[in-house]
C-alpha cells in the first residue's frame, strides 16, 4: 500500500510512524513533514518516509502530487484541509482519503454548527447562545455575571477560546474577538458559554459514517504553565489511560453524547469518516461537551499511538470506506505519557533555528519515542528548532508513575537553548 500523509506536527509523526510499522506500507510521503519524520523507514522494506515540500493547505498542489504518486490511501492531520474541502476534492478525483468531508468537519469549522446540532439533538453542553451582534452578546454575558467561555465561531489555531470571570472581562473578550477581530473573521460571529467547572477530558471516536469505535482515555494540558497556569496552548503534555471514568460514566458519555450525536449525523444525512474528537469537562450535574473536533488531537495521537495495537492503515482504510463494524480496537496495558518540549516564549512570540541534542541518547531506552513537531534539517542534517511546540517525548510504562518517569528521564537527556516544557504532566492522575 502507499500512503500520502498531509501536515507537519507532532500527531502527524506519530501517525507516520505508526503507519510505517505496518506490513502492508510499501511507500510512504508526507506534505510537507518536518525533521523527525524525514528520519522514519518503513519496517516492511526500510525504505525511507518522504518528505515533500507541499503545504497541508495548497490543496491544488496536493491533489497534483496525488495525481503523480497515486497512493492508494492518504491521511490527513491537520483541521484547516479538512474544512477547505480536501477530502471532497480527493473523492472527487477518484482517491480514497481518511477524514471528514467539508460537510462533517464542520463540528470543528463553526462552533455555531456545533453548538446548534447540541442542541436539536439534546446533547448535554454548555448554557450558550451565538451572536454576531456585540451588545447583544454582552446583554447575555451578563446574564452569566461573566462567567463565562467567549469563543470565536471559525478557525482559530485553537486560540480563539477566551475565559473570562467578572462582566468587565467578557466585555473585554467581545471587544477584543467581535470589534477588533483579534482572530480575523473567525470572529464575525461568536459561541458564548457559561463557564464550567471540573475536569477536562478528551475523547476520540473513530468513525464510518455508520457508527464508531470509541478510543481509550486520555487528557491533555492545554495551559502552558505548571499547575494550570499562563496562557492555553495546542497542548503541552497527555497522557492514556486517564483514571478519571469509571465504566458507569463512561457508558453514560457513550449514549448521552456519542450515540445521540451519531443518531444526530444519521437524521441530518452527514457523513462522518473520520475522527471525531470531544472536549468534555466533567461537572457536577455530569459531563458536558466543550466542543468537537474533527481530527486527531496533538499530543493525544502521541500517546494513543504507543499503546495502540491494531495496524493503523487498515484502521483508517477501513474508516474510510464504512467497514468498521466487527473490527476491535487493541490497546497495550501499558500506561503512556507524552511531554512537549517547546520554544521559550511559546505560545507567544519565541525564537526559531535553535540547535537540538540529545535525541539519540533518549531514544535509547526502546519504551521512549521523541516525535518531533516544530523541527527541520538543515542543509548539514543538523536538526534545529523550527516551532513553538517542538518535541513530543513519550514513553510507555507498567503504570502511569512509570511511563511518567520514563519520559521526563528522557527529557532530561535533550537540549535546545530557552527550552520549555511543563514539570507537571499526569501529575493530577498520580
Ligand atoms: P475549545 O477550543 O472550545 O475546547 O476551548 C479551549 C479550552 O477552553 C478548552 O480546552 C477548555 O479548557 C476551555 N473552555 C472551553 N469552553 C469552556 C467552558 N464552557 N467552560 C470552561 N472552560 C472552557
Ligand atoms: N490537544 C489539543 C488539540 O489537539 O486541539
Amino acid at each position: 500500500m502507499k500512503i500520502l500523509v498531509i501536515g507537519s506536527g507532532g500527531r502527524e509523526h506519530a501517525l507516520v510512524w505508526k503507519l510505517a510499522q505496518s506490513s502492508h506500507v510499501s511507500t510512504m510521503w508526507c506534505a510537507p513533514g518536518n525533521g523527525g519524520i524525514a528520519l522514519e523507514k518503513l519496517s516492511s522494506n526500510g525504505e525511507p518516509v518522504q518528505c515533500v515540500g507541499v503545504g497541508a493547505e495548497d490543496l491544488e498542489k496536493l491533489l497534483e502530487l496525488a495525481s503523480r504518486i497515486k497512493p492508494d490511501l492518504t491521511v490527513v492531520g491537520p483541521d484547516n484541509p479538512l474544512s477547505m474541502g480536501i477530502v471532497d476534492r480527493f473523492e472527487q478525483a477518484g482517491f480514497t482519503i481518511w477524514g471528514p468531508n467539508a460537510q462533517a468537519a464542520q463540528f470543528e469549522a463553526s462552533k455555531a454548527f456545533s453548538q446548534e446540532f447540541m442542541q436539536r439533538h439534546d446533547i448535554p453542553t454548555a448554557r450558550s447562545g451565538i451572536f454576531s451582534n456585540p451588545s447583544e452578546a454582552l446583554a447575555f454575558a451578563k446574564s452569566l455575571q461573566g462567567k463565562c467561555a467567549v469563543k470565536a465561531d471559525g478557525l482559530a489555531l485553537g486560540k480563539g477560546v477566551l475565559i473570562t470571570d467578572t462582566i468587565q472581562d467578557a466585555e473585554t473578550a467581545i471587544q477584543q474577538v467581535m470589534v477588533d477581530k483579534s482572530f480575523g473573521t473567525a470572529g464575525n460571529q461568536v459561541v458564548i458559554q457559561e463557564k464550567l467547572e471540573g475536569l477536562e477530558i478528551s475523547l476520540h471516536a473513530l468513525c464510518d459514517g455508520q457508527g464508531y469505535l470509541l478510543f481509550e482515555t486520555s487528557q491533555d494540558h492545554k495551559r502552558a504553565l505548571d499547575g494550570d497556569g499562563g496562557l492555553n496552548t495546542g497542548g503541552m503534555g497527555t497522557y492514556s489511560p486517564a483514571p478519571f471514568l469509571n465504566a458507569d460514566q463512561l457508558n453514560e458519555i457513550r449514549s448521552t453524547v456519542l450515540d445521540r450525536w451519531l443518531n444526530g449525523c444519521l437524521v441530518e444525512g452527514i457523513d462522518f469518516r473520520g475522527m471525531l474528537y470531544p472536549g468534555l469537562m466533567l461537572t457536577k450535574e455530569g459531563p458536558k461537551v466543550l466542543e468537537f473536533n474533527a481530527r486527531f488531537g496533538d499530543p493525544e495521537t502521541q500517546v494513543y499511538l504507543m499503546r495502540l495495537k491494531n495496524d493503523l492503515p487498515e484502521l483508517l482504510l477501513a474508516s474510510a470506506e464504512g467497514r468498521l463494524q466487527g473490527i476491535q480496537l487493541e490497546w497495550s496495558e501499558q500506561a503512556s505519557t507524552c511531554v512537549v518540549m517547546a520554544s521559550g516564549g511559546y505560545p507567544e512570540s519565541y525564537a526559531k533555528g535553535k540547535v537540538i541534542e540529545g535525541i539519540a541518547e533518549a531514544e535509547t531506552d526502546p519504551l521512549v519515542k521523541v516525535f518531533h513537531a516544530g523541527t527541520k534539517l538543515d542543509d548539514a542534517g543538523q536538526l534545529l528548532t523550527a516551532g513553538g511546540r517542538v518535541l513530543g517525548v513519550t514513553a510507555l510504562g507498567d503504570d502511569l508513575g512509570q511511563a511518567t518517569q520514563r519520559a521526563y528521564k528522557a527529557v532530561e537527556k535533550i537540549h535546545f537553548e530557552a527550552c520549555h516544557f511543563r514539570r507537571d504532566i499526569a501529575a493530577k492522575a498520580l
